[in-house]
């Protein structure tokens, strides 16, 4: 394998490289053409390996307001009040006064709840709550939503009008009323009330509210008339109509990724700042009113109402299967803990983390004959869920003070997993040595000539090697809060490198998948830039790196094919100095060489078909010339998908959600030896029908 030792040459000069080969240990001779156009040889009887029916997925944590503010239905923000334990944060009084009540809780997991004064109500000044949900509350034309919350009253017995209400800044603030309904009678003890507000013909807007008032101020002699309040929901229409389901159109830009696993629930999200703030899958299942929620490691509550069962129905509406990532004894290193994390001791301290995912995975897995499969079914799910790979942990190359634990830890984890369920495949986060895991998890986070760098990477990986590798996290990290051209350009490299190397790299997912772009500011809605997919509380688009990870999870064969190259034009790059704390570390590394254009082949072995990406990442149109040996004939009408832009800085946003989006287009001239110009920065997937 040539092509990585190849882009280590040193120098400055842009010519061309001698001739690539990937995948092949045979290096054909290729005629030399005077004009130094760029070849691509594709050897379309040679496969090198197949492409996993499962390489592309999903990677999911609570991040930037992925779940609340994001994909969960929910539009109530701090529904259950524990979001700050001193202040009803998010909500505010209408005529009245509204504190924090931890005298009379609900139950033991949401053991606070919102006490409203109601003594100045009137007919003609009603009091009530407000919240505006995450960054607005999006309502729509003949649309029914559904209300609901537990309250209680005291010197107070109703009525209560729930509403959404728009409200209006431009000339001064006025507020227009859009649905209401009006529960008449509220009982003196918890009790849940529901009711469906349905808008007639309103105007599409985020700018509003949820309202709950009341016109009776309900006080008796001295006492004033209150009234509790507990888990106030509002939920709109969700995807394929799910109770406590998921926003529509987030879910119909991930169908259209056709992603095959979903790797949940992090990230640093199962992990936690601390061990109390893991992922504890057990609090998170059954009743949403008996689910405590957590505090995430990215800073902000999350009630949990998006829990382990949500995942599963994530996945089953988008007909992949989940990647279950075990919370392995360790949290997150913080101030708090001297950046060391917090882990638990190898042996009879770690059983119960091990016990503990043992029983996710029966709860996901499970018969309803055992204990865990009999909860699951309880909580509306008898079928099992299926699942192959587990994770044991996330990055737990960080566990490294005084040598680190992860290999005790893994190996506890592993030989436990493997007694119960052989068949499983199980991930390590980092490299172990006691025992052998089935894959190792790699994450990148790179820049766009870092992603490209390491674009042949896996060429001259080692085959002997029986752990196979899962790319869990990784990203072209080139723009905010969505990566833009240049990061789906990076990323298209990347993906070209690991779809070729299918048969170590098993499976891939790019991270983070979310973000809330309503507040860019730092404490707002985003906590890491770069993320896949932007929203928000009314729309969502696709990054270019979106629609470069659709492009290439949708058009791919079973096979890889030998492809080798000659004269593919380079460019020198000076690789970034490492620094820690800003002080540069060692020598400054040698200048590069760098491809500036690349490829990957596969093919359908049952159609024929095959898919040549080729990735331009220059400002001008590349000619190439294509050879295609092995196959009798390749049709001379064919498709070609392009992503491209005018710069590598052009993106799509929320103002601007298809600026940039694949184009399909009919070819003609195609055969077993032809030269096409591929654009500048653009990623294209040419379809060859080949015989
Ligand atoms: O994707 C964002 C974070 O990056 C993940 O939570 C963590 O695993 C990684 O460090």
């Amino acid at each position: 394998m040539l092509t990585g030792l190849l882009l280590a040459v040193l120098g400055a000069a842009a010519t061309p490289l001698p001739a690539q080969t990937t995948n092949t240990e045979k290096t054909d001779t290729l005629s030399v053409l005077p004009e130094a156009v760029p070849v691509l040889r594709i050897k379309a009887d040679q496969v090198t390996a197949q492409v996993n029916p499962m390489l592309y997925g999903l990677m999911t944590e609570e991040i930037n307001f992925s779940y609340e503010g994001g994909l969960y239905g929910e539009l109530v923000r701090n529904r259950t009040f524990k979001a700050n334990p001193t202040n009803a944060v998010y909500w505010s009084a209408i005529n009245g006064s509204i504190s924090l009540d931890t005298n009379q809780p609900l139950n033991a997991a949401l053991n606070v709840s919102l006490k409203l004064d109601t003594s100045k109500a009137s007919q003609s000044t009603p009091a009530g709550i407000e919240n505006g949900g995450y960054w607005g509350i999006p309502v729509r034309p003949n649309t029914a939503y559904r209300a609901s919350f537990y309250a209680k009253g005291e010197h107070f017995n109703g009525p209560l009008t729930v509403s959404l209400v728009h409200i209006a800044t431009t000339n001064g603030e006025t507020a227009t009323t859009l649905a209401s309904a009006t529960i008449p009678k509220i009982s003196g003890d918890w009790q849940k009330y529901e009711v469906t507000l349905t808008t007639g013909d309103v105007p599409v807007s985020k700018e509003n509210q949820l309202v709950i008032t009341t016109t009776k101020p309900g006080t008796f002699f001295n006492h004033h008339g209150t009234v509790s309040f507990q888990q106030v929901s509002l939920f709109p229409p969700t995807f394929n109509n799910r109770p406590n389901g998921n926003r529509a159109d987030i879910m119909q830009l991930l169908a259209d990724m056709n992603p095959k696993f979903l790797r949940l629930p992090g990230g640093n999200y199962l992990e936690g700042n601390s061990i109390a703030e893991r992922f504890d899958w057990k609090k998170t299942i059954g009743d949403i009113s008996q689910r405590p929620g957590h505090e995430s490691p990215w800073n902000y509550w999350s009630t949990d109402g998006f829990g382990l069962m949500e995942y599963q129905d994530w996945c089953e509406d988008l007909h992949m299967e989940p990647l279950l990532a075990v919370y392995a004894g360790f949290s997150l290193p913080t101030p708090e803990n001297n950046r060391r994390g917090t882990s638990v001791k190898v042996g009879p301290d770690l059983e119960p983390y091990v016990q503990d995912a043992l029983d996710e995975i029966e709860y996901v897995t499970g018969s309803t004959n055992t204990t865990w499969g009999a909860q699951r079914a309880k909580d509306g799910h008898p079928a099992a869920f299926p699942l192959h790979y587990v994770e044991v942990g996330n990055e737990d190359q960080f566990d490294r003070y005084e040598g680190g634990t992860y290999d005790g830890r893994f190996a506890q984890f592993f030989n436990a997993i493997k007694a119960k369920y052989p068949d499983l495949k199980v991930i390590a986060t980092t490299p172990v040595k006691s025992v052998t895991p089935d894959l190792v998890d790699e994450h990148y986070y790179k820049s766009q000539e870092q992603m490209e760098a390491q674009s042949h990477m896996y060429d001259t990986r080692s085959r002997t090697n029986s752990t196979k590798v899962f790319v869990g996290e990784w990203a072209t990290r080139v723009g905010s809060p969505t990566p833009n051209m240049a990061g789906a350009l990076g990323d298209a490299a990347w993906m070209c490198c690991m779809e070729r190397n299918s048969d170590i790299v098993l499976l891939e997912s790019y991270a983070p998948l979310f973000v809330n772009v309503s507040d860019l500011k730092r404490g707002g809605s985003m906590q890491w830039p770069s993320d896949l997919i932007g929203y928000d509380a009314l729309t969502s688009y696709g990054s270019p790196s979106y629609y470069a990870q659709v492009m290439f999870s949708t058009h791919h064969g079973d096979n890889v094919l030998a492809t080798d190259s000659q004269d593919i034009p380079t460019h020198p790059w000076q690789p970034p100095q490492r620094t820690r704390n800003g002080v540069p570390q060692g020598e400054a590394p040698a200048p590069q060489e760098m491809p500036s254009l690349f490829y990957d082949a596969t093919r359908d072995s049952r159609t024929g078909m095959i898919y040549l990406k080729v990735v331009n990442r220059q400002s001008t149109s590349q000619p190439m010339r294509v050879q295609i040996s092995g196959a009798s004939a390749v049709e001379a009408e064919g498709q070609a998908l392009v992503l491209k832009a005018g710069s590598p800085d052009d993106t799509n946003s929320i103002q601007e959600p298809r600026k940039i989006v694949p184009v399909a287009e009919k070819v003609d001239g195609l055969g077993t030896d032809f030269t096409r110009d591929f654009p500048p920065y653009s990623i294209t997937i040419l379809e060859l029908k080949a015989k």
